[in-house]
């Protein structure tokens, strides 16, 4: 390796962030809002991925995104950059990062933001070349570039280069996503590896200066041998009702297969809790569970707020197939942030910030309800962005099957999200979606939350997608979900048996401004 960072400029940045914003303008300019979200962060046009450089800085949030903006697929990623000095109402920023150097020429990939001890923000991000070549289709170098912010609102970076090369020999391509904190006086990065075995592993390296950085050791490798990359792994303190802190590890891991309800999705992001002492490997003591139980949830990534809250943001990833959004001009939506904490019970549980409560403009208490045997009762004509708290009685109730109908259009097609008794779980049932893809996704409830007889769900539903929070943030399902044509009626319904709600309202959202 030679001068760090080593920084090739190939092309003019300006020129390729101005060809950006055209590209992105272009797709604006003839967009269909039918599902375009009213309050979850997208770009105006053009594809997103990975929350990318999550962070508060000199008095505002900022957020980031892998963005490709001449298609509505994946491909040439830049970093798209919104904020917010409220987390509720949000501005466009100007495209944060094109590819310009040759480090990085075939895509500015996901990477962190981390403030250094002399005040400056930094983003550390994996540069990515193409090195196909017909033996290997899929050769590829990745590295690991430092930008840092010029100026108090994040909204021009300077690259700085290569802080850290790829030992080629080890490694199986995959080597992305850095993430880099502080813990005892010392700085530390891990990201992503395929190791030259083809398994997905996270890499610790350590720095004093935030620009010279060694390998320390592997930090973990995941015990499942079809898992063949960590992509987007995170790694952070939290401390349990009891005071104890443990250490989480988050990844997105590809190659996991389906067993069960368990990794439905291509690939599953989730976590791991356990301890860590700096100096040595990290310890599960927990198995792998994931952070979201919905169609479309990827690649996550969490910051820790000045105030102390570790907060969360994922990517709702269309996964299977094409996405009926990328007609419209645009593609992609990143969840509602979710404040991750340690519960009594031992697991992490994530709700939406308590931030989000300020969008509810009017709300409507519909009180207790009680349904018949198969009946419906339409609570909402038409919403387009709503919140709904429902506490459903278990107890009281015999249906197998009680929830909501969302996104009912006169056609007769919807989502629905249900409580399933004899899951004993909640589902996305998406089989009669006006478009997209299908299936069903079920997430746990424990005996102790079944043995209470009730169950509180907290559903954000937005033009085109739901968010489904199950006991206050236990469990999370995320999924598209894109109604037809006219109004988009919610139904409470009871399914062979009777259904009694103890608790139900309904609060309109607003914009969070980025439409
Ligand atoms: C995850 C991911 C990352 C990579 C980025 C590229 O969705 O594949 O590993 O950095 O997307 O867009």
């Amino acid at each position: 390796m030679g001068l760090v960072p080593t920084i090739t400029p190939i092309l003019d940045h300006d020129a390729e962030l101005a060809k950006a914003e055209a590209g992105v303008a272009q797709f604006a300019a003839s967009r269909n809002d039918r599902w375009y979200p009213k309050f979850h962060i997208a770009s105006d046009g053009g594809w997103i991925n990975d929350p990318n450089g999550l962070c508060y800085y000199r008095g505002r949030w900022h957020v980031f995104y892998q963005l490709h903006p001449f298609d509505t697929q994946w491909g040439q990623c830049h970093w798209g950059h919104v904020s917010s000095a409220d987390m509720v109402t949000w501005r466009r920023e100007p495209i944060a990062m094109a590819p310009s150097l040759e480090e990085e020429k075939d895509g500015v990939y996901s990477g962190s933001a981390a403030i250094g001890d002399d005040g400056t923000l930094r983003f550390y991000y994996t540069g990515h070349r193409n090195l196909a070549d017909a033996i290997d289709p899929k050769r590829s170098l990745e590295v690991q570039l430092l930008a840092t912010a010029q100026d108090d609102d994040a909204i021009r970076l300077t690259k700085h280069g290569m802080v850290i090369d790829c030992p080629r020999a080890e490694v199986d391509s995959d080597f992305r996503d850095p993430k880099v904190w502080k813990t005892g006086g010392i700085w530390y990065m891990t990201f992503g590896v395929s190791s030259a075995h083809k398994r997905g592993q996270m890499w610790l390296y350590t720095s004093q200066d935030m620009i010279e950085w060694s390998f320390e050791r592997v930090l973990f490798e995941h015990p499942d041998p079809d898992v063949f990359m960590l992509e987007c792994p995170d790694f952070f303190p939290v401390t349990g009702p009891d005071g104890e802190e443990k250490w989480v590890i988050g990844f997105s891991a590809m190659g996991s297969k389906p067993h069960g309800f368990m990794n439905r999705n291509a690939s599953n992001a989730g976590y791991m809790i356990g301890s860590w002492t700096p100096g040595e490997v990290f310890r599960p003591e927990s198995e792998f569970r994931l952070w979201d139980w919905g169609h479309n949830f990827y690649a996550p990534q969490s910051f820790t707020a000045p105030d102390g809250r570790q907060i969360m943001y994922g990517w709702m990833s269309p996964f299977a197939g094409s996405a009926p959004m990328q007609e419209d001009g645009w593609c992609g939506q990143l969840t509602l942030p979710r404040e991750i904490t340690l519960g009594a019970d031992g697991d992490l549980h994530t709700s939406p910030v308590k931030e989000v409560s300020a969008l509810r403009a009017g709300s409507a208490d519909l009180g207790a309800i009680e349904l018949q045997a198969n009946e419906e009762h339409i609570i909402v004509d038409d919403a387009e962005a709503v919140e709904v708290e429902l506490t459903l009685n278990l107890a009281r109730s015999t249906a197998e099957r009680m929830g909501l109908k969302i996104h009912a259009t006169n056609d007769d097609s919807y989502t629905y999200v249900a409580y399933d008794d004899q899951l004993g779980r909640v589902v996305i049932d998406r089989q009669a979606a006006a478009c997209g893809d299908r299936g069903y996704r079920a997430a746990p409830l424990s005996d102790e939350e079944l043995s209470k007889g009730v169950i509180d769900l907290r559903l954000f539903i937005d033009r085109g997608s739901i968010e489904v929070y199950v006991n206050g943030g236990r469990q999370v399902l995320s999924s598209y979900s894109y109604p037809s044509e006219g109004p988009r009626a919610i139904k409470l319904t009871s399914e062979s048996g009777v259904a009694h709600t103890d608790a139900l309202k309904i609060h309109q959202l607003r914009s969070i401004g980025l439409e």
